[in-house]
């Protein structure tokens, strides 16, 4: 009898490789061997990042320069699956950019900032690869949206509302694509210790590190629900948070 040829490494497309959560999640893709994409802004920063995660035990890193709110998907997507060698088994979508609430108020570019990095250019790149991950019928589409989709507050709308369209958008993909082999993924973190949350004051028990919220995304690329909230934990809290009446809602400053 001979043994089974082992499993080839899984491949991995990291849209907004840059981020401090998705580095935490690719080191645990590196540490399994995959082969590694990582798009983002800034060839010399994505470089250090592959460096790292070489050395890490990944099988090959490649790295992509752009622009991933300002290029066309469409046009992108062969690239970066030729990357991956010809197949990808895990796409996680992880850019994002708080914005300035206040700001968004009053500057509608600023708003409209907001609203195409978070939903309008993320709807896209998500519509791209559920129809590739459809048509291999197999691979895992693990977007990162926010606790922040899950109710409209007072500190956060105009970021909420892109997180949360997107979030609808993965739940519906993650529907359509039950069946098939490929499946998706929304992973709503809470609060995160990372540069995008520089400027707030950290501390206490609802705050996490990168590493924490990657292992759940890490575990959340191989099997479970269509959405998970990461911690677990703030599932109970936007339970409480989406279903407070409004008289009680509008007492607060959340
Ligand atoms: N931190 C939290 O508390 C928290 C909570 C809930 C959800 N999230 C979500 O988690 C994800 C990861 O964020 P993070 O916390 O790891 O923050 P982060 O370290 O600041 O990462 C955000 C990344 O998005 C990249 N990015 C933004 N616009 C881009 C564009 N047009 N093209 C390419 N890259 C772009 C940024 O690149 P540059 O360095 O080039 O700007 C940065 O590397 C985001 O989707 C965020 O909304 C975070």
């Amino acid at each position: 009898m001979t043994d089974a040829a082992p499993a080839p490494p899984r491949s991995v497309l990291v849209l907004g490789g840059l981020s401090a959560i998705a580095r935490a999640a690719a080191e645990l893709h590196a540490a399994e061997g995959a082969r590694l994409v990582l798009a983002g802004r800034g060839k010399d920063r994505l470089e250090e990042v592959a460096a790292d995660l070489r050395l890490r035990g990944a099988s090959a890193v490649e790295t992509v320069d752009l622009d991933l709110a300002a290029c066309d998907p469409e046009r992108e997507a062969p690239r970066l699956v030729a990357a991956c060698g010809g197949t990808v088994d895990v796409v996680l979508l992880a850019y994002g950019m708080l914005g300035d609430q206040l700001r968004a108020e009053t500057d509608v570019d600023h708003a409209l900032a907001v609203i195409d990095v978070n939903f309008r250019s993320a709807a896209v790149w998500c519509l791209v690869f559920a129809r590739r991950l459809e048509a291999q019928g197999a691979g895992t589409l693990a977007v990162i949206g926010s606790v922040a989709g899950d109710r409209g507050r007072r500190s956060n709308h105009v970021y909420g509302a892109a997180k949360g369209g997107l979030g609808l958008l993965v739940q519906g993909i993650a529907h359509r694509l039950a069946g098939t082999g490929a499946r998706a993924v929304l992973i709503k973190p809470g609060l995160v210790d990372t540069p995008m949350t520089r400027g707030f004051s950290k501390g206490g028990p609802l705050w996490s590190s990168p590493e924490r919220v990657a292992a759940a995304i890490h575990a959340a690329t191989r099997s479970g629900p269509a959405v998970v909230h990461a911690p677990a934990f703030w599932r109970w809290i936007m339970l409480v948070i989406r279903n407070l009446p409004d008289a009680v809602m509008h007492r607060t400053k959340l």
